[in-house]
């Protein structure tokens, strides 16, 4: 949270008009009542953001980024919260009071800060190194692994020399504490022999995040030795789970797609190659959080996950982390090399782009590795295959796209569509339609949430009370903030409710309550979306009444359902509340 006054913080945005500060940032057409752009948080061309001057507040509809003014400028400059107050603060003119900052907030963000320079120091340092008389070795090593002098400065490459103190020296000679030195994770502490440096005798990769900041390090042996990459630990700026490497330049590509790979080295020899928009993960599992970062700039993902047992595993835990963040995953196919840095070395950048063109659909590759585990001569294990199968297609939960599915698998086992469907019902009845886990422990999935209609209805009824003071007036008349079952929304509504009493609603104001990226997401659908154009006040009326009695009636329903049987209290009180309902009259006057 916040360490500004509330008022301060208003004064902030009053002075901070968002379609001026966006403009700042990218071109704003306008276009009726609002402004659309291109949204700079995914990649487009088409103008899918829109700025809405008397809510100020902005939303993509395409990759729904969204939210107030001081939002923007967290996202588009990634800095935190109070950091994007000082930028908006210091563009109007409102001077800060020191004093507003807790002195342990300010700590924190003083730490990170150091922290970030302190690896911008490094990366320097390692940087010259490299191009030193003592860093020959690792300048041979990594000319001999084909990377141009241009990628080694692009990717900022540098060198550790052989003596385990040598970062240390330079950066206390600087002045930064051991305290300081020992966050960063460039060093190392050991009881006998202290403070040394994590990396030595290797070359090194800095780690950026889309902004070009340095915020961790791998570094390789030159040669064979163990471990083969070392890698910075997690630190205040360094969050593995939220970060992919070369992502920073990945992201300006321009392509169709994003690579997604394992390795740093095949990072840069695609990019080398020209193909700029591959990434790697750090060493860690792919997560959810890489994936919704991915959806910022692109539909579609290409793995080229390591061509082993270790390598398929990898894609099948990811496919459908990608598929849940709304993406395509399809997988290169690297045969016979390891991995891409091999491949493009052995076969150059056209074989590389024919197998792009011809990468493998996720779910036929997800196929692929199942068929492994049956064998086909056998028709006992034949059917326990199709059988999987049909288990595998009733894990799609909506019909049209399991029936695309079901088509596209008949047509690979030439099965005739009405066959496998068959078996998709007898599976489903026997399951009890339930998603059962099919043999291969390698398909992880999650059950998608499918939004269902009580929660449009009280997304929608919150656009309405966002609308306006009028309708506010008239809305809360009829329905309280707890009749709201979804916790988002009930929260909403109770801070509208808030403003309201205070005089004013301001649902930009709103953003600043939600700290999850998530939240303020959908807080932003909801705020952005445009009431369904109704032809007269006569219709608008009803579709409110409507909108309202929904709500209510979903209150109740939920109530019931959650209540204590033998709660009689509760019950009379649901009961008197349904007469009500039944009685009510809504009107928008
Ligand atoms: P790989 O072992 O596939 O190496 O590790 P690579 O990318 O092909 O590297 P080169 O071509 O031999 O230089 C893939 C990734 O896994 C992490 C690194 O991020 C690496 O890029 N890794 C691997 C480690 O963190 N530590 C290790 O010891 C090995
Ligand atoms: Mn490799």
């Amino acid at each position: 949270m916040s360490f500004y006054s509330q008022d301060l913080l208003e004064e902030i945005r009053s002075r901070s008009d968002i379609v001026d500060v966006i403009s700042g940032y990218i071109r704003l057409q306008r276009k009726g009542s609002n402004y659309v752009g291109v949204c700079p948080f995914h990649n487009d061309r088409n103008p899918s953001m829109s700025v809405n001057p008397p809510r100020q507040i902005y939303r993509c509809f395409s990759c729904g980024a969204g939210g107030d003014v001081f939002k923007f400028v967290m996202e588009y400059e990634n800095l935190t919260f109070p950091e994007a107050v000082k930028v908006l603060a210091d563009r109007a003119g409102v001077v800060l009071p020191e004093q507003d900052a807790s002195r342990e907030a300010r700590q924190q963000a003083d730490i990170k800060a150091q922290i970030m320079e302190l690896n911008r120091l490094a990366a320097k340092y390692y940087y010259y190194t490299l191009r030193q008389p003592a860093g020959r070795q690792g300048m041979e090593y990594l000319l001999g692994r084909n990377l141009t002098e241009d990628t080694i400065k692009k990717f900022g490459l540098g060198y550790a020399d052989k003596y385990n103190g040598s970062l240390y020296q330079y950066l206390k000679s600087k002045g930064y504490s051991d305290q300081l030195l020992k966050e960063s994770g460039l060093m190392q502490v050991d009881e006998k022999r202290g403070m040394y440096d994590k990396f030595w005798n290797r070359v090194i990769f800095p780690i950026m995040d889309i902004h070009n900041r340095v915020i961790g390090f791998g570094g390789r042996v030159m040669g064979d030795g163990k471990p083969k990459y070392l890698n910075s630990p997690e630190t205040r700026v360094f969050d593995k789970s939220r970060n992919l490497y070369g992502l920073n330049l990945a992201r300006l590509s321009r392509k169709p797609n994003m690579i997604l790979c394992e390795g740093y080295m095949d990072v840069i020899a695609m990019h080398q190659a020209g193909f700029s928009q591959a990434v790697a993960s750090l060493g860690t599992a792919f997560t959810t959080q890489q994936s919704v970062l991915l959806k910022r700039y692109t539909n579609e993902v290409l793995l080229t996950y390591d061509n082993d047992e270790a390598g398929v595993k990898a894609a099948l835990r990811a496919i459908p982390i990608l598929r849940d963040a709304g993406l395509t995953a399809r997988i290169i196919n690297m045969e016979p090399y390891k991995d891409p840095d091999e491949f493009i070395k052995a076969e150059g950048m056209e074989k590389f782009q024919e197998r792009i063109e011809s990468a493998e659909g996720s779910f036929f590759f997800e196929l692929r590795v199942m068929e492994r585990q049956y064998d086909f001569r056998e028709p006992e294990s034949k059917t326990a295959f199709f059988r999987a199968l049909a288990g595998r297609l009733l894990e799609f939960e909506q019909g049209i796209e399991r029936n695309n599915y079901t088509e596209a698998a008949a047509g690979r086992y030439h099965l005739s569509y009405e066959q496998l469907a068959s078996m998709v019902r007898q599976v489903g009845e026997k399951t009890g339609g339930l998603q059962k886990r099919t043999e291969t422990e390698a398909l992880p999935r999650r059950r998608r949430k499918t939004e269902d209609s009580s929660l449009r209805t009280q997304r929608l009824l919150i656009t309405w009370m966002s609308s306006g003071a009028s309708l506010f007036r008239n809305i809360r008349k009829f329905v309280e903030p707890d009749e709201f079952t979804d916790p988002l929304c009930r929260r909403v509504a109770e801070l509208l409710e808030e403003q309201y009493e205070k005089g004013r609603l301001n649902p930009a104001a709103l953003f600043q309550y939600f700290a999850e990226e998530e939240e303020q997401k959908q807080v932003s659908a909801m705020l952005q979306d445009t009431i369904p154009a109704l032809s007269g006040r006569e219709e608008e009326e009803k579709a409110l009444q409507e909108t309202i009695l929904r709500v209510k009636q979903n209150s109740i329903a939920w109530q019931t359902a959650h209540m204590d049987p033998g709660d009689m209290e509760t019950l009379q009180k649901i009961v008197q509340k349904r007469r009500e309902i039944e009685k009510l009259h809504i009107s928008l006057d």
